[in-house]
């Protein structure tokens, strides 16, 4: 297949994208006094405004042709009917169908994929029940009050972040903790104020092999037989999600605590899954359920919106607009809502573990700018550490202003403080302030010519940084599930228009595979010497220094 490059609309965007660099966007407000309903769209759950961005209606059409000729249309299809498009792994890509409801049958390897969701749902449902109403007992016959989440990367991000998101709906039935890093202060600090007798560990691993997980388990059963003093009282305390059945049994999980995880559903879409064990243990069921719902809403959206009105397949295209043809290397997302604290960093794993890719799915070099490397944090404690660089550096950071109409917990005075702050920053980006501005406020301000000729410069803003916002109405589990399959979809289409295979994650092992070799090393007392002189060196100071 041929590159991207040589499409007829690449072609044109390469042209169009020399000419637009030289435009101002608020020129483009000045002209169209709609630009606003013209370059916003409504997708379930949310608004999307994406006229601050440095685009035209021509830079549309030629972005819409791109995805015309790079046939969108035709790999959405393939990846919802369980087409194998995940083709370095030869797996199916179906989180779509973990929350479709549907009893439409897909089938993989002679498996009936809707009856297999609705089972696992049926089971994760009276699992729920029967821990959060204290039916489900301990090993001395007292009722479960904190989860533990043993997990990393996608069995822990997506199910810690949706946690967060939303503790106000929580009833506080069970106390929810999570585990992903090996380093032992993080499991010691969470099981110091535990009772071992009130705790169930859920152990979450697609392949169950991850060594983090799998060493963080062991301590964790450790931990409870120091206290059961028998081996029998995992079966009370501990219940996994993997879809490695051989492992878990050996880990000493009884078959009826083994929740189903399968090949289609990748580790970064999996908190559909029993992957979201924790979330629907800390709200209940039906609140995981309104989650699932929010994110069918949006993946329909995506299926029968056209591309004009698709908000995925539009933030996809601007995407690629900013970084591919106009340069930019980082995208930064913003969330104005303290409930989506971890929004970023989960954005990071989706984003980039699936299309941070430089090879093309037929394995030639991809020859062009793909995707930013992800990063934000909460948008009003990032105005006072990092915008500076957002509004003055030299490079252009994208970014997605997220944020809700309502707060979910209103507390007097303060809705009104974050949104101007959402507002006017998005704003500020965009138009930015001329020199010729500047020195007229400062004029009117009364200071000294020297003063101004020597502050000047350094209050221009250029602005014309590109921004998205979405707008809520409030964080709900519907909500939430509408904005995070958003982004999964526009992961998706980023990826079939820059030929990224984005649904493996071989960049992962080389750093793995030699980890497991020094581990050997650390611990057995072997010098292998193999390595570069910096890596043998370091290894060697740190035997002969801190034994
Ligand atoms: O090493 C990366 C990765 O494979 C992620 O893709 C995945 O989400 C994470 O590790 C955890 O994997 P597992 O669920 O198999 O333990």
């Amino acid at each position: 297949m041929l590159s991207r490059t040589s499409l007829a609309s690449w072609q044109a965007l390469n042209v169009h994208a020399k000419q637009m660099k030289f435009r101002h966007m608020n020129e483009f407000f000045a002209t169209d006094k709609q630009r606003f309903e013209h370059f916003s769209v409504n997708a379930p759950s949310l608004l999307l405004d994406y006229s601050k961005n440095l685009v035209t209606q021509e830079t549309m059409l030629k972005l819409m042709a791109l995805a015309q000729e790079s046939d969108v249309i035709t790999w959405r299809e393939k990846m919802f009917s369980g087409e194998r498009i995940n083709s370095t792994e030869n797996r199916a890509v179906l989180h779509t169908a973990l929350r479709s409801g549907s009893e439409q049958s897909i089938n993989i390897d002679g498996a009936n994929v809707a009856q297999q969701v609705a089972a696992s749902l049926d089971k994760m449902k009276t699992f729920t029940e029967q821990v959060r109403s204290g039916d489900w007992l301990g090993y001395t016959g007292k009722r479960i009050t904190d989860i533990v989440n043993i997990g990393v990367g996608g069995s822990n991000l997506g199910p810690q972040m949706v946690t967060e998101a939303l503790k106000p709906y929580s009833d506080n039935r069970v106390r929810v903790h999570y585990v992903s890093n090996v380093d032992g202060t993080q499991i010691a600090n969470v099981l110091r104020p535990l009772n071992p007798e009130n705790v169930l560990f859920i152990v979450s691993s697609k392949t169950f092999t991850t060594t983090e997980t799998m060493t963080n388990a062991n301590t964790a059963r450790q931990w409870l037989i120091a206290s059961s003093f028998d081996e029998k009282s995992v079966a009370k305390h501990f219940i996994a999600v993997s879809a490695n059945v051989n492992n878990v049994s050996n880990f000493g999980i009884e078959a009826d605590n083994i929740f189903d995880m399968w090949d289609w559903v990748g580790g970064r879409f999996s908190l559909w899954s029993a992957i979201g064990l924790p979330i629907a243990l800390d709200l209940g069921f039906e609140k995981f359920k309104e989650l699932l719902v929010g994110a069918n809403e949006m993946d329909q959206h995506f299926c029968q919106t056209p591309l004009e009105q698709n908000a995925p397949v539009i933030l996809a295209l601007l995407s690629v607009w900013n970084c591919t043809f106009l340069g930019a290397q980082s995208q930064a997302i913003l969330p104005y809502d303290q409930s989506l604290h971890m929004f970023s960093a989960y954005m990071q794993q989706a984003e980039m573990e699936s299309n941070g890719k430089s090879v093309s799915w037929h394995g030639n070099a991809i020859d062009y700018p793909t995707v930013p490397s992800i990063w934000g944090a909460l948008g009003i404690n990032g105005q006072h550490a990092f915008y500076q660089y957002l509004h003055q550096s030299n490079n252009i950071v994208p970014a997605d202003f997220i944020g809700s109409i309502e707060s979910v917990t209103p507390v007097k005075g303060h809705h009104s403080t974050l949104m101007a702050n959402f507002f006017a920053q998005s704003q500020a980006l965009m138009s930015g302030v001329d020199e010729q501005q500047v020195r007229a406020d400062l004029k009117a301000k009364g200071r000294t010519q020297e003063y101004i000729d020597k502050v000047s410069p350094h209050k221009v803003h250029k602005g014309n940084r590109p921004t998205n916002t979405i707008l809520m109405k409030r964080i709900s589990p519907k909500s939430l599930g509408s904005l995070i399959a958003l982004y999964e979809h526009k992961i998706f289409v980023q990826g079939i228009i820059l030929q990224i295979c984005s649904f493996d994650q071989w960049g992962v092992e080389l750093g793995k595979g030699l980890a497991n070799e020094i581990q050997q090393e650390l611990e057995q007392n072997i010098t292998n010497g193999n390595h570069d002189s910096s890596t043998n060196s370091l290894i060697s100071f740190f035997k002969s220094s801190f034994r």
